[in-house]
């Protein structure tokens, strides 16, 4: 590659991350389901839940994609969010209603935190296993939804799984879906080719990832996986992808040894590097830096709604070491980053 950039949304999946032969990660089976995104799913899921076991409420951690709560509000079913971030996943068990009409939405965060929903014995579980989908096999949840965009180079996607075999709703078709699954797979293409010097203008594909993005904050509903995106799913070594992140974040953890009081967690099945700073102020000027150097991060989530929940997010930065990256590449990022501490001023 030679136009050098890190992070921010994937671009198409270069050679050697397909599959040789069939052996599609998720499943056809029946209960898998896909969608067009994580909140698409659990939409679906909801509505689903409504209809036919007359569920009545659904509890969301307060600390979360807020665009994914404020879709929830057109179902009939009460939303209530309870206050709860990374820094605190203590469950005041007496604040749940534990009956088989409400659903707890069981957010993993950056693939190294969840709740301890074992203290439950009727509440319906659904499991976000959006930032660890390896997780997704493994989980006693009643039901699991996951994004498939935020670790996999697919335009857009969600997925439902049960994993007791319960029915799962189908999506619905849609022309609008197809379209952005379109502006979105065709920004990537072109990203693709600007990282390879053969395209030169960055604005013209990132006003594609704009405009799907925008086209997929107003499609929140029940629309199944675009045609598209499933072919481009089906022939991903998810495998392989996942499998390169664990290493590339075990190379980068080597190189930050003496920064780990800024790493929020060390578990492999880290998203990527989840930092956690002294201060706004310090994580602000990191990341300025870190841009200056074509390093681009991400705040998960912005937009936080308490004043608990916006402390914790002014703090938090996440940088990507997932699969595009060689060892090379993350010696880079981990050098800027620390020549930016450094140079912080106190
Ligand atoms: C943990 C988590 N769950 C769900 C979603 C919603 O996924 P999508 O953007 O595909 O609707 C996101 C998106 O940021 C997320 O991070």
């Amino acid at each position: 590659m030679i136009n050098k950039e890190f992070g921010s949304d994937f671009h198409s999946c270069d050679e050697g991350f397909f599959l040789s032969k069939k052996n599609f990660f998720f499943s056809d089976s029946k209960n898998f389901s896909y969608f067009l995104s994580g909140r698409s799913a659990l939409y679906a899921l909801l509505k689903h839940g409504i209809k036919n076991s007359v569920w009545t409420k659904v509890y969301i951690p307060s600390y979360y994609c807020q665009d994914v709560i404020e879709n929830l509000s057109e179902l009939n079913i009460q939303v209530i969010v309870f206050q709860s971030n990374p820094n605190n996943l203590i469950l005041d068990y007496d604040f749940f209603e534990d009956v088989n009409t409400s659903v707890f939405i069981n957010v993993n965060y950056f693939g190294v935190l969840d709740f301890n929903v074992q203290v439950f014995k009727n509440i319906i579980v659904v499991d976000d296993l959006t930032h660890n989908i390896f997780a997704i096999k493994n989980s006693t949840a009643c039901y699991v939804f996951a994004s498939l965009r935020k670790q996999l180079p697919v335009p857009l996607g969600g997925v439902l799984y049960s994993p007791n075999k319960l029915e799962l709703p189908l999506g619905e078709d849609n022309s609008q879906a197809d379209q952005a699954a379109e502006h979105k797979a065709l920004g990537m293409f072109l990203k693709t080719e600007y990282l390879h010097n053969r395209f030169p203008n960055k604005d013209v594909f990132r006003s594609y990832y704009i405009m799907a993005e925008e086209q997929l904050t107003a499609l929140y509903k029940d629309y199944k996986l675009p045609v598209l995106a499933e072919n481009i799913l089906k022939v991903l070594n998810v495998e392989r992808i996942l499998r390169m992140k664990e290493s590339n974040f075990k190379f980068a953890l080597n190189h930050l040894k003496e920064y780990s009081n800024y790493i929020f967690s060390l578990d492999l099945n880290s998203l990527g590097l989840l930092l956690f700073f002294n201060s706004n102020l310090q994580r602000d000027f990191v990341r300025a830096r870190l841009i200056e150097y074509k390093i681009y991060s991400s705040i998960l989530w912005p937009n936080q709604k308490t004043n608990e929940d916006i402390i914790y997010q002014n703090r938090f930065l996440f940088l990507h070491t997932d699969y595009r990256y060689t060892e090379e590449d993350i010696i880079y990022i981990t050098t800027i980053l620390k020549q930016s501490i450094q140079e912080c001023p106190t």
